[in-house]
């Protein structure tokens, strides 16, 4: 049980603020022209997310166990088929997929670290040229694999062995001096003379660029900036309080996390915009190409590109965690492995799909799957389609599955009765409705 609602915030916090509000929010907002893109995603947070952030805490909350289990149970107590568990089992395997390219992104974060610590210890180069020096990465498949591989052990450290104790004191420490530091880079951006330039890029919508596609990955992103769509978030509500308020605890979580996205966004995009570089060039190098010529400017530049970057992968740590939560979970009630041996499994099985990401920017570079390359077709799949039809299927279960006494006694208490209505009346109706306009829009129906 977590010892209090900050604990829970915490934890959740962790999973959701990740590189997908550091590394991935601000590449996709670039290679879909920004404004418009940014708030479509803001409406997909608002209508899809947060609603399915209250319904993964309560079915967590009420069922108490595993998501499987506690699906299985609900189902059970509610006469309703019990193959509604399945959810869980597309959990598993969205989680798995997204960890093995998170752990490749997560790797080049430590790589970079790396970089900055040398320099500033006097035996490394500087990076004079970020764009070369992220093209040099990308084509050293040793050097990939290396870092892919460290951090999927920092993982396993944690979710195998359970030394969170450390972790929770150290993320509580280290998360805030990541926000100082994004501030920090924000002052910065703001007196490259370009910060309205940025701000009008992030948030002056031109419509005319909007097409079926952006709603597909806004809606995307909307799932996995929040860490939604897997059961990861329905994991950690299993542990929450009975008396604390599913609501504001939620939006607490979801609106933290939005936070951080919108402001690294601010931080990024004046210095793209100041050194000339295309904002809607994209890709995810985005941040490795820009981040390191602010660095090279500012005072003291290499010892922030360091602490930046190696507090990028402890963000991106305390995600991983929840991504191989339930693979772990359910290896070990399933089978009568013991928990180190089931992390180690489910890491050695990440590490192994993480290096189709490792190989998409060298010696797989000409391989294409649905079109594109074997990373984004990953991602595209978990992010883009297995998440939304997570969420789908956990709001049409909170929703009608659920009778609406049980979803009452665990959000009502802590509502006001039009809220709690909304609540209800979006999860069953229009959360579903906006998640299929957009899934038919990918099979091509609409
Ligand atoms: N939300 C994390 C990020 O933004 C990534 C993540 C952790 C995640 N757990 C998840 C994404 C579960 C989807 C589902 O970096």
């Amino acid at each position: 049980m977590w010892s209090s609602r900050i604990a829970f915030i915490a934890a959740a916090t962790g999973s959701a603020v990740g590189l997908g509000n550091i590394w991935r929010f601000p590449y996709i907002t670039s290679e879909n022209g920004g404004g418009a893109f940014v708030l479509i995603y803001l409406a997909c947070i608002a209508l899809v997310g947060l609603p399915i952030m209250f319904a993964e805490i309560l079915i967590g909350r009420r069922g108490r166990m595993s998501p499987i289990n506690s699906l299985r149970e609900l189902s059970t107590a509610s006469n309703a088929n019990r193959s509604w568990a399945l959810i869980g089992v597309l959990g598993i395997i969205a989680g798995f997929m997204i960890l093995s390219f998170y752990s490749v992104v997560a790797g080049w974060t430590l790589h970079y670290a790396f970089l900055y610590f040398k320099e500033w210890i006097g035996v490394g180069a500087s990076i004079s040229d970020p764009g070369a020096t992220f093209s040099a990465l990308l084509g050293d498949v040793g050097e990939l694999t290396f870092w892919h591989g460290f951090f999927m052990l920092m993982t396993v450290g944690v979710v195998g062995f359970g030394v969170e104790k450390g972790l929770e004191r150290a993320v509580s420490l280290l998360m805030p001096v990541l926000l100082v530091l994004l501030l920090i880079l924000l002052g910065y951006g703001m007196n490259t003379g370009h910060f309205y330039d940025a701000v009008g890029f992030l948030f002056k919508p031109d419509w005319t660029q909007v097409d079926g596609a952006m709603f597909v990955t806004a809606l995307g992103q909307a799932f996995f900036t929040l860490s939604l769509g897997m059961c990861a978030i329905m994991t950690y509500g299993a542990y929450l309080p009975a008396n604390i308020s599913i609501p504001r605890t939620g939006a607490a979580v979801a609106g933290a996390d939005t936070f951080v996205a919108i402001i690294a966004g601010l931080a990024i995009f004046p210095i793209i915009i100041a050194n000339n570089i295309d904002p809607g060039s994209g890709g995810p190098g985005l941040i490795f190409t820009s981040l390191p010529l602010a660095f090279g400017q500012m005072p003291f530049g290499i010892f922030y590109g360091m602490l930046m970057f190696l507090l990028l992968a402890v963000a991106a740590w305390t995600s991983s965690i929840s991504l191989m939560e339930p693979a772990t979970a359910y290896l070990v009630e399933a089978t009568n492995l013991s928990r180190k041996k089931a992390a180690l499994i489910v890491a050695g099985l990440g590490w192994l799909l993480g290096l189709a990401s490792v190989f998409s920017f060298n010696l797989w570079s000409e391989v294409e799957i649905v079109g594109k390359s074997p990373m984004d077709a990953i991602d595209y799949v978990a992010t883009q389609i297995m998440l939304p039809v997570g969420g789908l299927l956990i709001a049409l279960f909170a929703g009608w599955v659920l009778s609406s006494k049980i979803t009452r006694e665990e959000l009502g208490e802590n509502m006001p009765g039009w809220a709690f209505s909304a609540w209800l009346w979006i999860t069953r109706v229009v959360t579903p409705a906006l998640i299929l306009v957009v899934l038919g829009g990918i099979l091509g129906i609409f």
